[in-house]
Parts: structure tokens; sequence; C-alpha cells
């Protein structure tokens, strides 16, 4: 970075080590980091710093957008400070790790604006920026940071996805222009952007020069990349404002979320990042994960005393170590028209409390977890009917509906209050080791009624996060998991008051291989809820063999999402085997490096996590379709140590791959190859049917 005193800082370089660095070479890179000069008829600009200002020249989207009734709209900030670890920086530092303090001022414009730069242990870089504003009221729309990438970073990544397919990877030219991904939802959405990468074009997991930012909020955001006709390519992040949102008094000010920015050779380098970020959070979670289940797919709203005493025996007879209670058991929810917003025990669907249901969970050895949706609202609620206004709104009518259900609105008081009390009760009633905190709907035209519908999404959002944080304050070890529609509420905000989430609400194993390997590209697997559920999918109704439900679910946060009162006792007995195989390997997934790929073919996906001391790898190959050549490919192991041997077996559950034809090395005893060798020769792939998986582990002899 360069801070000039009179101007906000520039980033020169961010990605690949470029050595140490003296005084000099860093001034050389900062010169050759300026323009190489321009035509005639160009503006005489320079390059845009974190936060771009329109006085440098730079034509492109501004950093800060907001004025004061119209005036004061176009910011000159300097006199910039700059502060390491609490003390002014010196002229020239080589920092590495550590946090930067950047304060600087518009003296015209009456406004200060702070930014907050830091480079962390996992390599990752954050950044977030603030304003506080000296005069009279200022009408923030946007305060977004921005990181420049270079030209040969030509084209994006970003996602898309909607209900039931989340997070489909797209790939687009990074064309002059701009790319924006803005999210009006008021959740991090179904259909995120999640990631936006810059990359090399033909980047894939193994290689490719690829930079990424995420923003870090569960509200309304902003992703962009940004090209303009002079070359200069940004990628930018912030909160999205609507309008009016955010009037700031004088003296008052307003703090960004984090933008995060990960760089790699290679779209699993970018990953590894993220992973060593969140594994690296205090607290973060144990890689014993307890094998949970969860009664959605198996009951729905159907709560029977009787049917769920049976369902708990049955999970904790096969293994499961957590038993969670879906949607259902409270106030009017017999179905989604009703009841949310009262978190008392429904008398008609538990007459004798969940009190029968939780002893029997804990006698069985289980730990018992428990469904809420503390942010939404039926009209067909006590809750709704004494307090309409607290139903958020922007008009006189209500918003469209979703899922019969409406957005509570946090960010007043009173509801605020009433929602933390009903929780706090029940937490304080029920020995209740997990809440799945679910948010089936997106916030549209989501007012403040008592405000006249003034919008409320930045309010709010910051009010689900207080309210997530003074619940787990309350209850040390309780944790949560974010789940939003499935995986509509996946992101680094959420994450700093969550322990997993739902990645989604398809369970259908095909459409799982690619929902974990995306999600996969900013969560590590023991973050992921990943769930064996039963043979036909609910939500597709493709019919798979449980060889292949298991192995796909292997690769997350274990559990079970399946009516095991309707299996017989052959599922059983192999589900239980797919629960042991997973205790035995779950601190190797859930603290190893995740590598995804080489694909070894069209339609043969090949992944492995590997310990961090390179002494054994666990992999997965998996024929998505037929595979077009008669002899399949072989598969590359990647993240072995290539100077030593290891020996490669396969882990076969119950009943073996369709189709499956076992390769020479295919035994118990398996073969004993150099790292360097299944880095580079790879393991001839099995012959198998289309939706097949199989588990090859490799173990270091020498
Ligand atoms: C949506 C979630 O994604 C499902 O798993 C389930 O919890 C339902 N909500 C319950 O209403």
């Amino acid at each position: 970075m360069e801070c000039p005193p009179d101007r906000l800082p520039l980033v020169r370089h961010w990605g690949s080590d470029l050595g140490p660095l003296d005084e000099e070479a860093a001034r050389a890179v900062c010169l050759i980091g300026e323009r190489s000069g321009r035509l005639s008829g160009e503006l005489d600009a320079r390059p845009p710093s974190l936060v771009p200002e329109a006085w440098t020249g730079w034509t492109g989207r501004p950093g800060l957008v907001g004025s004061r009734n119209g005036r004061d709209w176009s910011p000159r900030f300097s006199g910039v400070s700059v502060r390491i670890g609490g003390t002014e920086a010196p002229s020239y530092t080589e920092a590495g790790a550590a946090g930067l303090e950047v304060a600087a001022d518009d003296a015209e414009g009456l406004l200060r604006l702070t930014l907050t730069v830091e480079m962390l242990a996992s390599g990752l870089l954050r950044v977030r920026a603030g304003l506080v504003n000296g005069g009279g009221t200022y009408d923030l729309q946007e305060l977004s940071v921005a990181l420049p990438v270079p030209t040969h970073a030509a084209e994006l990544i970003d996602f898309s996805g909607r209900w039931g397919m989340e997070r489909q990877a797209q790939r687009l030219e990074f064309a002059v222009g701009a790319h924006v991904r803005e999210n009006r939802r008021g959740r991090t959405g179904l259909d995120s952007a999640y990631l936006l990468h810059a990359t090399e074009p033909g980047s894939d997991f193994v290689g490719g020069e690829t930079w990424a930012v995420h923003v870090a909020w569960s509200g309304n955001h902003r992703h962009v990349a940004e090209h303009d006709s002079t070359g200069i390519r940004l990628l930018s992040g912030g909160e999205h404002l609507l309008p009016g949102e955010l009037r700031l008094a004088e003296g008052e000010g307003y703090t960004g979320p984090w933008v995060y920015a990960s760089y790699g050779d290679g779209l699993d380098r970018v990953a590894h990042r993220f992973h060593s970020h969140l594994r690296s959070r205090p607290g973060h979670v144990s890689p014993r994960r307890p094998v949970t289940l969860n009664t959605w797919e198996a009951v729905y709203f159907d709560h029977d005393e009787k049917r769920l005493l049976e369902l708990a025996r049955l999970a904790a007879e096969v293994g499961v170590e957590r038993f969670v209670l879906d949607d259902g058991w409270f106030g009017g929810r017999r179905h989604s028209r009703a009841g949310l917003g009262d978190w008392t025990v429904s008398p008609d669907a538990w007459p004798h409390g969940l009190q029968p249901l939780v002893n029997a969970v804990l006698e069985h050895g289980m730990e018992f977890g428990l469904w809420v949706e503390p942010e939404m609202v039926n009209l067909d609620s006590d809750l709704a009917r004494a307090h309409p206004e607290w139903i958020t709104a922007a008009r006189s009518e209500l918003p469209v509906e979703q899922r019969n259900q409406h957005v509570l609105d946090l960010s007043l008081p009173d509801c605020y209050e009433a929602v933390r009390r009903q929780l706090l009760a029940i937490l304080d009633e029920y020995p209740i080791s997990f809440l799945k905190w679910d948010h089936n709907r997106d916030h549209v035209e989501a007012g403040v009624r008592p405000r006249g519908g003034v919008p409320g999404v930045h309010a709010r959002t910051a009010a689900a996060y207080r309210l997530l944080a003074e619940v787990r304050a309350a209850h040390p070890g309780l944790e949560i998991e974010s789940c939003a529609a499935g995986g509509g509420r996946v992101d680094l905000g959420i994450l700093e008051h969550t322990d997993r989430v739902w990645v989604s609400d398809v369970s259908d194993p095909l459409e799982r291989q690619r929902l974990l390997r995306w999600t996969g590209q900013l969560l590590p697997t023991e973050l992921m809820g990943s769930h064996i559920a039963s043979p036909r999918s609910h939500t597709t109704s493709r019919t798979h063999d449980l060889s292949f439900r298991g192995a796909t679910a292997l690769f997350g946060h274990l559990g079970v999402e399946w009516d095991l009162g309707a299996t017989t006792p052959e599922d059983r007995a192999e589900l239980a085997a797919w629960i042991t195989l997973y205790k035995e390997y779950r601190e190797l997934i859930h603290t190893g490096t995740l590598w995804r790929g080489p694909d070894p073919g069209e339609g043969i996906w090949s992944q492995g996590v590997v310990a961090g001391d390179g002494t054994k790898g666990l992999y997965s190959l998996t024929s998505l379709t037929w595979c077009p050549t008669g002899a399949p490919p072989s598969a590359r192991l990647r993240g072995l140590d290539a100077h030593r041997r290891y020996r490669v077996r396969p882990l076969t559950v119950g009943s073996p791959a369709a189709g499956f034809s076992a390769p020479a090395w295919w035994d118990e005893q398996g073969v004993v190859v150099p790292g360097s060798a299944l880095a580079r020769v790879g393991l001839p792939v099995p012959v198998m049917h289309p939706e097949q998986t199989v588990l090859v582990l490799a173990e270091r002899v020498d």
C-alpha cells in the first residue's frame, strides 16, 4: 500500500509474494503502478484509491456516494494519518500480517473517513470503511471499498442460484463496464454472488492467478467488478443502502461491513485462506462434529410424540449424536400458515411439553437441538395480532408474502425484547445444545412501520446479529446453524455468530456434489451441514443408492434427514456403517486441506482432504455421468507429499457402487505408490455407473 499524506491509500499490489521489499524497491513498485501515459483527450487521472474519488480523475463508480441536499457530494480526503498497531506509522514499513488504521478528512465537505486494513495470518486481506459526519445531515447512499486487479485477470467467476440450487458458478468475460451484483433481499440470498473472483482465463481449482472479494454482511449488499476504458480493473464491495436509509446527523457515523479479499494460484488456494481464517476463529467448532439427525424430511409438521420418540430411538441406534426437532413444535404451527412469532411449545402438538422427547434424547446419549425462525411472523399468530406495527412494510399495504410469512422488525426495541425474551425462556426451560436458526423470506418493501415505512434493513441486520450474540452469550456452548430456506444466509458476517450453515434444502447427492464443492469455496467442510436423506429425494424425486448418498455427505458435517421409521433393518445397518466411517475420519475431514480436482474427465470429479502433516488423505472419485471414453481416466491426487510413499486402498461401506469393476490395485492391501506418482500419473478411476462415488484412502508408509 502507498499512503500519501494528501490522498487516500492506494493498494499497489496484492497477490503473489514479491519477496522482501526495501524502501527503494517498494517505491519502484508504486511507480510502475502509475499509468503508463495518456492519449490526447484523456483525463489527467491517477489510479483510484481504496475508496475511489472523482477528484483523482476516476469516472467509474465512486466509493462514497452521498450529499447534503445535493451539496458536498464529491469528497476529497486528505490530511491522512496512518497508524499500525495503535502507533503512528513510520514513512516506510514492511509489516506482514498487521492492521492499519487510516483516518482522513474532507475539510470542505465536513466528513471524516476511516479505513481499517488488515492482513490476517491466513493471508486474507480485509478492509472496512467508516464515515463520520461533521456537518449538517448527510444522506449516505454508498460506502464501498475497491481493490485493483491486474489486466491479466480477464475473467470473472461468481455465483447465482435459487431455492435448492444455491451457489451455481457462472463465468464471464471481465469486459469494459461494471458487473454489479446488487442484493436487495435483506438476507444474503439464495442467488448471492457469494464470492466475486477475477481470474486468469482458463483458471480452475488447480491453477491460474485468482483474486476474490466477499462482503461479510447478511443484509443488502453489493459486489462489483468494474473495468474502465483506460484498462483499470477493480473488485469492490460494500453494503447496499436503500433511499434515505442512513441519514447521518451531525456527529453521527457509519461503519460498513468487512470486505474480505483472497488471492491464490487456482481457486483452491483462494478457498484455503478463507478456511484457515474461519478455523482460526476463537471458539471454532470441534472437529469431532456430532452426527446430527434433523426431523424435517422425516415428519415435516406432523409432530406426534410417539413417532418422534421412535425416531429418536432409531437415531441413537444408528449412531446419531444430536437430535434436532425442526419446524412445527410451537404456537399454532401445524402448517406454514400460522404460528411464527409465538415461541412457546404448542399444547396441541406436545400435550406433555417437549420434556418427554428431550429426556428420551438425552437418555439415548444424544444432544437436543431445536428449530427457530425468530426474525419472522405469520399474520395468523398471537404476536401479529397484538403488534401489527412490528411487521415491516414500506406502504400502508403489507409486502407480498413469501411462504405465508412476513419480516418482524427487530430494530424496534419492544419487538426485539419480546422475541429475545421468548427465545431465552425456551433455552432456559430445556437443555438445548443447538439451534437451527431459519430465515425463510426476503425483506421486500420492508420499511419500519412506526416510522412511516422508512427503510430499515441495515438496522434489522445489526439487530439480528445482536440477538444471535446475546443468545450465545447467555448460553455458552450453544451451537447455532444459519439456515435460510436452505443456504440463503451464508456469509462471513453471519459466521461471526453461527457454527455451521444448512447448505441447501436439496439433499439429492447429485446436486449436493456441486453444492458442497462450491460452498466450499468459502467454507471448510465442518461448517457445511451435509445430511444423508431418503433414497428418493424429496426435492428432485431422483433415487440414489446409499453408497452415493453417504460418500457425498461425508465431506461435510454429517447428518441424517430421513424417516428412519420407514427404513428396513438393512438400510439402518448400512447407514450405521456410514456414520461409523464418518466418526473414524471426521477429524481428518474437518481439519484437513480440501483439494478439488483436477477432474479426471467430463462428468468425473475427484476431491480429497489431506492432513496438515501430509500423513494421510481421503479422496472421493465420483461419476456424475457416463464416462464418454471406454476406460475412465486417471485421477491425480493432490496435496500429498511428493517425496513420500503412500499405501492407497479403497474404503468400502455396504454394497459397492453400481456397475463397479475393480481396477488392479483395488483390494484391502491396496498398493504403495510414491506421492509424486499419485500426483502426476494418478490412479485409474474404477469403472462404475453414473451417480456413484468411491472412496480412496492414502496413508503415508515412510
Ligand atoms: C427451511 C429449511 O431449509 C428446512 O430445512 C426446514 O427447516 C424448513 N425451513 C422448516 O420450515
